[in-house]
Protein backbone atom coordinates (compact mmCIF):
# COMPACT_ATOMS: atom_id res chain seq x y z
CA UNK A 1 0.00 0.00 0.00
CA UNK A 2 1.15 3.46 -0.74
CA UNK A 3 0.60 6.63 0.42
CA UNK A 4 2.03 10.22 1.10
CA UNK A 5 3.91 11.00 3.94
CA UNK A 6 3.16 14.62 3.76
CA UNK A 7 -0.62 14.17 3.73
CA UNK A 8 -0.26 12.07 6.68
CA UNK A 9 1.09 14.28 8.18
CA UNK A 10 -0.73 17.36 7.43
CA UNK A 11 -3.85 15.48 8.06
CA UNK A 12 -2.72 14.54 11.43
CA UNK A 13 -1.65 17.78 11.83
CA UNK A 14 -4.47 19.37 11.08
CA UNK A 15 -6.78 17.30 12.87
CA UNK A 16 -5.29 17.91 16.24
CA UNK A 17 -5.78 21.16 15.76
CA UNK A 18 -9.12 21.39 14.46
CA UNK A 19 -9.79 19.37 17.37
CA UNK A 20 -7.94 20.98 19.95
CA UNK A 21 -9.60 24.19 18.88
CA UNK A 22 -12.96 22.88 18.61
CA UNK A 23 -12.60 21.23 22.41
CA UNK A 24 -11.04 24.87 23.80
CA UNK A 25 -13.62 26.91 21.53
CA UNK A 26 -16.64 25.17 23.03
CA UNK A 27 -15.22 24.99 26.62
CA UNK A 28 -14.37 28.74 25.94
CA UNK A 29 -17.13 29.20 24.67
CA UNK A 30 -19.79 28.13 27.40
CA UNK A 31 -17.65 29.79 29.94
CA UNK A 32 -17.81 33.18 28.00
CA UNK A 33 -21.75 32.89 27.77
CA UNK A 34 -21.56 31.83 31.64
CA UNK A 35 -19.91 35.04 32.50
CA UNK A 36 -21.73 37.25 30.47
CA UNK A 37 -24.95 36.13 31.98
CA UNK A 38 -23.67 36.49 35.28
CA UNK A 39 -22.60 40.16 34.48
CA UNK A 40 -26.27 41.08 33.49
CA UNK A 41 -27.64 39.32 36.73
CA UNK A 42 -25.27 42.01 38.76
CA UNK A 43 -26.45 44.82 36.37
CA UNK A 44 -29.91 43.78 37.99
CA UNK A 45 -28.78 43.64 41.36
CA UNK A 46 -27.43 47.08 40.81
CA UNK A 47 -30.95 48.66 39.52
CA UNK A 48 -32.32 46.52 42.49
CA UNK A 49 -29.77 48.73 45.01
CA UNK A 50 -31.26 51.90 43.22
CA UNK A 51 -34.80 51.05 43.48
CA UNK A 52 -34.95 49.76 46.98
CA UNK A 53 -34.65 53.57 48.26
CA UNK A 54 -35.96 55.50 45.41
CA UNK A 55 -39.46 54.36 43.69
CA UNK A 56 -38.50 54.03 39.95
CA UNK A 57 -41.47 55.03 37.57
CA UNK A 58 -42.27 51.65 35.45
CA UNK A 59 -40.62 53.85 32.13
CA UNK A 60 -37.71 54.84 34.10
CA UNK A 61 -34.38 56.79 32.94
CA UNK A 62 -32.53 53.55 32.65
CA UNK A 63 -33.97 52.79 29.51
CA UNK A 64 -33.60 55.99 27.73
CA UNK A 65 -32.24 55.33 23.93
CA UNK A 66 -32.33 51.26 24.55
CA UNK A 67 -33.80 48.98 22.12
CA UNK A 68 -37.17 47.56 22.87
CA UNK A 69 -36.86 44.55 22.92
CA UNK A 70 -33.66 44.69 25.63
CA UNK A 71 -35.55 46.99 28.26
CA UNK A 72 -35.22 46.54 31.59
CA UNK A 73 -38.94 46.63 33.22
CA UNK A 74 -39.43 48.00 36.54
CA UNK A 75 -43.06 46.80 38.44
CA UNK A 76 -44.49 48.11 42.03
CA UNK A 77 -46.24 45.25 43.31
CA UNK A 78 -47.21 47.33 46.57
CA UNK A 79 -47.11 46.00 49.58
CA UNK A 80 -50.06 43.53 49.55
CA UNK A 81 -50.87 40.94 46.50
CA UNK A 82 -53.13 43.32 43.99
CA UNK A 83 -53.34 44.00 40.46
CA UNK A 84 -53.19 41.48 37.95
CA UNK A 85 -52.74 37.54 38.03
CA UNK A 86 -49.19 37.92 37.10
CA UNK A 87 -48.89 40.64 39.84
CA UNK A 88 -50.17 38.69 42.44
CA UNK A 89 -48.38 35.12 40.89
CA UNK A 90 -45.07 37.12 42.03
CA UNK A 91 -45.98 37.68 44.93
CA UNK A 92 -46.24 34.55 45.62
CA UNK A 93 -42.30 34.54 45.03
CA UNK A 94 -39.39 35.20 47.50
CA UNK A 95 -37.22 37.85 46.61
CA UNK A 96 -34.19 37.31 44.88
CA UNK A 97 -33.77 36.19 40.72
CA UNK A 98 -36.19 33.53 39.05
CA UNK A 99 -37.07 32.89 35.57
CA UNK A 100 -41.16 33.37 34.88
CA UNK A 101 -42.92 33.18 31.94
CA UNK A 102 -44.85 36.17 31.01
CA UNK A 103 -46.71 36.90 27.57
CA UNK A 104 -45.22 33.71 27.09
CA UNK A 105 -41.97 34.37 27.03
CA UNK A 106 -39.40 33.85 29.72
CA UNK A 107 -38.04 36.22 31.52
CA UNK A 108 -35.23 37.07 34.20
CA UNK A 109 -36.37 38.63 37.44
CA UNK A 110 -35.32 40.24 40.30
CA UNK A 111 -37.82 40.35 43.48
CA UNK A 112 -36.98 42.81 46.02
CA UNK A 113 -38.38 43.91 49.66
CA UNK A 114 -38.36 47.64 50.58
CA UNK A 115 -38.47 48.26 54.26
CA UNK A 116 -41.74 49.53 54.16
CA UNK A 117 -42.88 46.26 53.08
CA UNK A 118 -43.52 47.33 49.52
CA UNK A 119 -42.22 45.12 46.66
CA UNK A 120 -40.80 45.47 43.32
CA UNK A 121 -39.55 43.52 40.53
CA UNK A 122 -37.15 44.14 37.96
CA UNK A 123 -36.80 42.12 34.93
CA UNK A 124 -35.38 41.42 31.04
CA UNK A 125 -36.64 38.73 28.58
CA UNK A 126 -33.86 35.83 28.76
CA UNK A 127 -33.94 36.31 24.73
CA UNK A 128 -32.12 38.93 24.86
CA UNK A 129 -30.15 38.22 27.86
CA UNK A 130 -28.71 35.30 25.72
CA UNK A 131 -28.62 36.99 22.26
CA UNK A 132 -26.00 39.39 24.15
CA UNK A 133 -24.73 36.58 26.21
CA UNK A 134 -23.77 34.38 23.00
CA UNK A 135 -22.74 37.76 21.13
CA UNK A 136 -19.82 37.99 23.22
CA UNK A 137 -18.94 34.66 23.87
CA UNK A 138 -18.77 34.00 19.86
CA UNK A 139 -16.23 37.22 20.05
CA UNK A 140 -13.73 35.04 21.89
CA UNK A 141 -13.52 32.24 19.99
CA UNK A 142 -13.94 34.25 16.92
CA UNK A 143 -9.96 35.15 16.95
CA UNK A 144 -9.31 31.04 16.91
CA UNK A 145 -11.77 31.06 13.79
CA UNK A 146 -10.06 33.47 12.05
CA UNK A 147 -6.38 31.72 13.08
CA UNK A 148 -7.44 28.13 12.11
CA UNK A 149 -6.58 28.91 8.29
CA UNK A 150 -3.57 30.50 8.91
CA UNK A 151 -2.46 27.68 11.43
CA UNK A 152 -3.45 25.27 8.63
CA UNK A 153 -1.09 26.92 5.73
CA UNK A 154 1.86 27.26 8.25
CA UNK A 155 1.71 23.66 8.89
CA UNK A 156 1.10 22.91 5.15
CA UNK A 157 4.94 25.16 4.39
CA UNK A 158 6.42 23.46 7.33
CA UNK A 159 5.09 19.92 6.25
CA UNK A 160 6.38 20.54 2.56
CA UNK A 161 9.58 22.47 3.66
CA UNK A 162 10.89 19.43 5.78
CA UNK A 163 10.04 16.76 3.25
CA UNK A 164 11.80 19.03 0.66
CA UNK A 165 15.47 17.47 0.72
CA UNK A 166 14.18 13.99 0.06
CA UNK A 167 12.61 15.30 -2.87
CA UNK A 168 15.83 16.92 -4.02
CA UNK A 169 17.27 13.70 -3.02
CA UNK A 170 15.50 11.87 -6.04
CA UNK A 171 16.06 14.38 -8.18
CA UNK A 172 19.63 14.50 -7.94
CA UNK A 173 19.88 10.29 -8.46
CA UNK A 174 17.70 10.83 -11.39
CA UNK A 175 19.55 13.10 -12.48
CA UNK A 176 22.96 11.26 -12.85
CA UNK A 177 24.54 9.48 -15.72
CA UNK A 178 23.79 5.64 -15.67
CA UNK A 179 27.89 5.22 -14.71
CA UNK A 180 27.82 7.85 -11.87
CA UNK A 181 28.44 5.49 -8.76
CA UNK A 182 29.52 8.22 -6.61
CA UNK A 183 28.69 8.69 -3.20
CA UNK A 184 25.89 11.05 -2.06
CA UNK A 185 27.06 14.05 -0.49
CA UNK A 186 25.11 14.39 3.00
CA UNK A 187 25.84 18.09 3.16
CA UNK A 188 22.88 20.14 3.32
CA UNK A 189 20.68 17.22 4.21
CA UNK A 190 18.43 16.68 7.22
CA UNK A 191 20.09 14.37 10.20
CA UNK A 192 16.95 12.19 9.47
CA UNK A 193 17.28 11.45 5.78
CA UNK A 194 21.68 10.17 6.79
CA UNK A 195 21.01 6.58 7.82
CA UNK A 196 19.00 6.34 4.30
CA UNK A 197 21.85 8.23 2.44
CA UNK A 198 24.23 6.23 3.91
CA UNK A 199 22.30 2.94 3.09
CA UNK A 200 22.24 3.87 -0.61
CA UNK A 201 25.64 5.15 -0.58
CA UNK A 202 26.69 1.62 0.81
CA UNK A 203 24.49 0.59 -2.34
CA UNK A 204 26.14 2.22 -4.41
CA UNK A 205 29.70 0.85 -3.62
CA UNK A 206 28.48 -2.70 -3.99
CA UNK A 207 26.86 -1.98 -7.24
CA UNK A 208 30.39 -0.31 -8.64
CA UNK A 209 32.74 -3.33 -7.35
CA UNK A 210 30.45 -5.71 -8.88
CA UNK A 211 30.37 -3.43 -12.33
CA UNK A 212 34.53 -2.85 -11.79
CA UNK A 213 34.45 -6.93 -11.46
CA UNK A 214 32.80 -7.91 -14.55
CA UNK A 215 34.44 -5.26 -16.42
CA UNK A 216 37.92 -6.87 -15.11
CA UNK A 217 36.80 -10.02 -16.43
CA UNK A 218 35.43 -8.98 -19.93
CA UNK A 219 38.91 -7.06 -20.19
CA UNK A 220 41.09 -9.84 -18.90
CA UNK A 221 39.46 -12.52 -21.16
CA UNK A 222 39.85 -10.77 -24.12
CA UNK A 223 43.01 -10.06 -23.39
CA UNK A 224 43.95 -14.08 -22.43
CA UNK A 225 42.02 -14.58 -25.88
CA UNK A 226 44.15 -12.07 -27.91
CA UNK A 227 47.09 -14.34 -27.92
CA UNK A 228 45.87 -17.22 -29.39
CA UNK A 229 43.96 -15.59 -31.84
CA UNK A 230 47.32 -13.81 -33.15
CA UNK A 231 48.89 -17.48 -32.94
CA UNK A 232 46.49 -18.40 -35.46
CA UNK A 233 46.80 -15.48 -37.78
CA UNK A 234 50.33 -15.83 -37.88
CA UNK A 235 50.08 -19.69 -38.57
CA UNK A 236 47.19 -19.26 -41.51
CA UNK A 237 49.46 -16.54 -42.33
CA UNK A 238 52.66 -18.99 -42.63
CA UNK A 239 50.01 -21.41 -44.24
CA UNK A 240 49.40 -19.44 -47.25
CA UNK A 241 53.32 -18.84 -48.40
CA UNK A 242 53.25 -22.71 -49.20
CA UNK A 243 51.69 -24.48 -51.59
CA UNK A 244 48.14 -25.67 -51.28
CA UNK A 245 45.80 -27.17 -53.57
CA UNK A 246 42.81 -24.66 -54.20
CA UNK A 247 40.14 -26.37 -52.22
CA UNK A 248 42.44 -25.95 -48.84
CA UNK A 249 43.24 -22.26 -49.93
CA UNK A 250 39.27 -21.21 -49.86
CA UNK A 251 39.49 -23.15 -46.42
CA UNK A 252 42.24 -21.00 -45.53
CA UNK A 253 41.06 -17.81 -46.68
CA UNK A 254 37.61 -18.48 -44.76
CA UNK A 255 39.83 -19.38 -41.41
CA UNK A 256 41.72 -16.68 -41.85
CA UNK A 257 38.83 -13.90 -42.24
CA UNK A 258 37.35 -15.68 -39.41
CA UNK A 259 40.53 -15.26 -37.33
CA UNK A 260 40.62 -11.94 -38.23
CA UNK A 261 36.89 -11.07 -37.49
CA UNK A 262 37.69 -12.33 -33.76
CA UNK A 263 40.80 -10.29 -33.38
CA UNK A 264 38.68 -7.52 -34.31
CA UNK A 265 35.85 -8.86 -31.36
CA UNK A 266 38.05 -9.32 -28.58
CA UNK A 267 39.96 -5.78 -29.53
CA UNK A 268 36.12 -4.14 -29.64
CA UNK A 269 35.60 -5.70 -26.28
CA UNK A 270 38.98 -4.47 -24.77
CA UNK A 271 38.10 -0.84 -26.05
CA UNK A 272 34.27 -1.16 -24.34
CA UNK A 273 36.38 -2.91 -21.22
CA UNK A 274 38.39 0.19 -21.43
CA UNK A 275 36.06 2.74 -21.90
CA UNK A 276 33.95 1.91 -18.27
CA UNK A 277 37.28 2.04 -16.56
CA UNK A 278 37.56 4.30 -13.18
CA UNK A 279 39.42 7.47 -15.00
CA UNK A 280 41.74 9.27 -13.24
CA UNK A 281 40.31 12.20 -11.12
CA UNK A 282 41.88 14.72 -13.53
CA UNK A 283 42.09 13.53 -17.20
CA UNK A 284 44.70 15.24 -19.46
CA UNK A 285 44.15 18.06 -21.79
CA UNK A 286 44.35 16.97 -24.91
CA UNK A 287 44.18 18.38 -28.66
CA UNK A 288 41.70 16.73 -30.61
CA UNK A 289 42.17 18.23 -33.83
CA UNK A 290 46.17 16.17 -33.51
CA UNK A 291 44.04 13.37 -32.46
CA UNK A 292 42.16 13.40 -35.55
CA UNK A 293 44.73 14.36 -37.81
CA UNK A 294 46.66 11.24 -36.60
CA UNK A 295 43.81 8.75 -36.68
CA UNK A 296 42.38 10.26 -40.97
CA UNK A 297 46.76 9.72 -41.53
CA UNK A 298 45.89 6.02 -40.43
CA UNK A 299 42.74 6.00 -42.23
CA UNK A 300 43.82 7.26 -45.69
CA UNK A 301 45.28 4.46 -47.48
CA UNK A 302 41.99 2.39 -46.42
CA UNK A 303 40.00 5.50 -47.83
CA UNK A 304 41.79 5.17 -51.31
CA UNK A 305 41.70 1.25 -51.60
CA UNK A 306 37.59 1.85 -51.51
CA UNK A 307 37.66 4.88 -53.51
CA UNK A 308 36.20 7.00 -51.06
CA UNK A 309 37.51 11.28 -50.90
CA UNK A 310 38.24 11.76 -47.26
CA UNK A 311 39.30 15.05 -45.51
CA UNK A 312 38.82 17.62 -43.38
CA UNK A 313 36.23 20.12 -44.15
CA UNK A 314 37.15 22.65 -41.04
CA UNK A 315 40.01 21.80 -38.43
CA UNK A 316 40.64 24.48 -36.10
CA UNK A 317 42.70 24.36 -32.91
CA UNK A 318 40.13 22.76 -30.13
CA UNK A 319 41.84 20.73 -26.41
CA UNK A 320 39.77 19.05 -24.61
CA UNK A 321 39.83 17.06 -21.18
CA UNK A 322 40.27 13.27 -22.00
CA UNK A 323 42.95 10.77 -22.29
CA UNK A 324 44.64 10.82 -26.38
CA UNK A 325 43.58 7.28 -26.42
CA UNK A 326 40.24 7.25 -25.59
CA UNK A 327 39.53 10.87 -28.07
CA UNK A 328 41.27 8.29 -30.90
CA UNK A 329 38.93 5.29 -30.01
CA UNK A 330 35.62 7.51 -30.82
CA UNK A 331 37.32 9.13 -34.12
CA UNK A 332 38.34 5.69 -35.17
CA UNK A 333 35.17 3.55 -34.68
CA UNK A 334 33.36 6.62 -36.18
CA UNK A 335 35.72 7.31 -39.11
CA UNK A 336 35.69 3.08 -39.30
CA UNK A 337 31.86 3.34 -39.71
CA UNK A 338 31.56 6.24 -42.19
CA UNK A 339 34.38 4.61 -44.43
CA UNK A 340 32.85 1.47 -44.48
CA UNK A 341 29.15 2.62 -45.53
CA UNK A 342 29.97 4.64 -48.26
CA UNK A 343 30.27 3.57 -51.71
CA UNK A 344 33.06 4.30 -54.54
CA UNK A 345 33.06 7.46 -55.82
CA UNK A 346 31.65 8.93 -52.04
CA UNK A 347 32.96 11.14 -49.78
CA UNK A 348 33.92 11.28 -45.77
CA UNK A 349 34.34 14.72 -44.42
CA UNK A 350 35.42 15.70 -40.94
CA UNK A 351 35.27 18.66 -39.13
CA UNK A 352 36.79 19.51 -35.51
CA UNK A 353 35.50 23.17 -34.55
CA UNK A 354 35.02 25.18 -31.80
CA UNK A 355 31.72 26.77 -30.79
CA UNK A 356 30.70 28.31 -27.67
CA UNK A 357 31.90 26.78 -24.89
CA UNK A 358 31.80 23.47 -26.56
CA UNK A 359 34.05 21.16 -29.02
CA UNK A 360 32.55 19.61 -31.94
CA UNK A 361 33.83 16.73 -33.65
CA UNK A 362 31.81 16.14 -36.79
CA UNK A 363 31.97 12.92 -39.29
CA UNK A 364 29.90 13.19 -42.57
CA UNK A 365 29.65 10.60 -45.22
CA UNK A 366 27.57 9.83 -48.40
CA UNK A 367 26.40 6.43 -47.65
CA UNK A 368 22.86 5.39 -46.79
CA UNK A 369 22.71 6.57 -43.56
CA UNK A 370 20.99 4.54 -40.55
CA UNK A 371 16.69 3.82 -40.33
CA UNK A 372 15.19 6.46 -38.25
CA UNK A 373 13.48 3.50 -35.96
CA UNK A 374 17.58 2.18 -35.53
CA UNK A 375 19.08 5.39 -34.68
CA UNK A 376 19.22 5.24 -31.13
CA UNK A 377 19.40 1.30 -31.02
CA UNK A 378 22.55 1.20 -32.41
CA UNK A 379 24.49 2.99 -29.39
CA UNK A 380 23.70 -0.69 -27.47
CA UNK A 381 26.18 -3.39 -27.56
CA UNK A 382 25.71 -5.72 -29.94
CA UNK A 383 23.09 -4.27 -31.74
CA UNK A 384 23.64 -4.01 -35.80
CA UNK A 385 20.86 -2.30 -37.26
CA UNK A 386 18.36 -3.32 -39.90
CA UNK A 387 21.67 -2.78 -42.56
CA UNK A 388 24.73 -4.08 -41.27
CA UNK A 389 27.95 -4.75 -43.29
CA UNK A 390 29.25 -8.10 -43.77
CA UNK A 391 32.31 -7.46 -40.76
CA UNK A 392 31.49 -5.71 -37.49
CA UNK A 393 30.22 -6.84 -34.37
CA UNK A 394 28.25 -3.94 -33.43
CA UNK A 395 29.92 -2.69 -30.47
CA UNK A 396 31.41 0.42 -31.88
CA UNK A 397 29.22 3.52 -31.44
CA UNK A 398 29.04 1.91 -27.68
CA UNK A 399 32.32 1.76 -27.01
CA UNK A 400 31.68 5.90 -28.72
CA UNK A 401 29.07 6.63 -26.71
CA UNK A 402 30.41 5.33 -23.14
CA UNK A 403 33.74 7.39 -23.83
CA UNK A 404 32.28 10.57 -24.86
CA UNK A 405 29.91 10.56 -21.57
CA UNK A 406 32.47 9.91 -19.40
CA UNK A 407 34.16 13.17 -20.96
CA UNK A 408 30.92 15.09 -20.16
CA UNK A 409 30.40 15.29 -23.87
CA UNK A 410 27.05 14.35 -26.20
CA UNK A 411 27.06 11.77 -29.39
CA UNK A 412 24.44 12.14 -31.99
CA UNK A 413 23.70 10.47 -35.30
CA UNK A 414 20.91 11.82 -37.67
CA UNK A 415 20.59 11.31 -41.49
CA UNK A 416 21.35 14.00 -43.55
CA UNK A 417 18.56 14.49 -46.69
CA UNK A 418 20.54 13.69 -50.17
CA UNK A 419 23.92 13.03 -48.10
CA UNK A 420 24.51 10.48 -45.82
CA UNK A 421 24.82 9.98 -42.38
CA UNK A 422 26.26 12.65 -39.98
CA UNK A 423 27.75 11.91 -36.10
CA UNK A 424 28.18 14.75 -34.30
CA UNK A 425 30.16 14.35 -31.34
CA UNK A 426 30.44 17.67 -28.21
CA UNK A 427 32.88 17.66 -25.86
CA UNK A 428 33.33 21.18 -22.98
CA UNK A 429 35.68 23.07 -24.44
CA UNK A 430 39.12 22.90 -22.61
CA UNK A 431 40.47 27.21 -22.99
CA UNK A 432 44.25 26.65 -23.92
CA UNK A 433 46.37 27.79 -21.43
CA UNK A 434 43.69 26.60 -18.73
N1 LIG B 1 27.94 5.78 -41.07
C1 LIG B 1 27.01 4.84 -41.04
N2 LIG B 1 26.16 4.68 -42.08
C2 LIG B 1 25.20 3.74 -42.05
N3 LIG B 1 24.99 2.89 -41.01
C3 LIG B 1 25.81 2.99 -39.94
C4 LIG B 1 26.84 3.99 -39.88
N4 LIG B 1 27.46 3.86 -38.70
C5 LIG B 1 26.85 2.86 -38.04
N5 LIG B 1 25.88 2.31 -38.79
C6 LIG B 1 24.95 1.21 -38.39
O1 LIG B 1 25.03 1.06 -36.98
C7 LIG B 1 25.40 -0.27 -36.62
C8 LIG B 1 26.23 -0.25 -35.36
O2 LIG B 1 27.46 0.37 -35.55
P1 LIG B 1 28.66 0.00 -34.62
O3 LIG B 1 29.83 0.83 -34.98
O4 LIG B 1 28.20 0.04 -33.23
O5 LIG B 1 28.90 -1.52 -34.93
P2 LIG B 1 29.59 -2.15 -36.22
O6 LIG B 1 30.17 -1.09 -37.07
O7 LIG B 1 28.57 -3.04 -36.82
O8 LIG B 1 30.72 -3.04 -35.55
P3 LIG B 1 32.16 -2.56 -35.06
O9 LIG B 1 32.12 -1.06 -35.03
O10 LIG B 1 32.32 -3.14 -33.74
O11 LIG B 1 33.10 -3.09 -36.04
C9 LIG B 1 26.14 -0.74 -37.82
O12 LIG B 1 26.11 -2.15 -37.89
C10 LIG B 1 25.40 -0.12 -38.99
O13 LIG B 1 24.24 -0.86 -39.31
MG1 LIG C 1 31.49 0.33 -36.19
Amino acid sequence: MTYSLRGRLFIGLALLIVSTGLGAGLVGFRWAFDEAIETQDTILHQIGAIALNTRLPSDAPINAGVDAEARVFVEELGDRPSGSTDARSLWTLKDGLHIVSRDNQPWRILLRTRPDGSRFVIGQTTAIRDEIARDSAFHTILPFLALAPCLMLVIAIVVWQSLRPMIKLAGQLDARRSDDLGKLSLEGTPLELHPFIASINRLLERIHAMMEQQRRFVADAAHELRTPITAISLQAENLSQTELPPDSRDRLTALKSGARRTAHLLEQLLALARSDMDRMPEAPVTSLDRCAKEVVADFIATASDRGVDLGFEIIEPAAVKGEAAMLTSVIQNLLDNALRHTRQGGRVDIGVYREGAKVILQIDDTGPGIPPCDLERVFEPFVRGSRPTEEGTGLGLSIVKRIVERLNGSVTLENVPKSGLRATVSFPLVEQGS
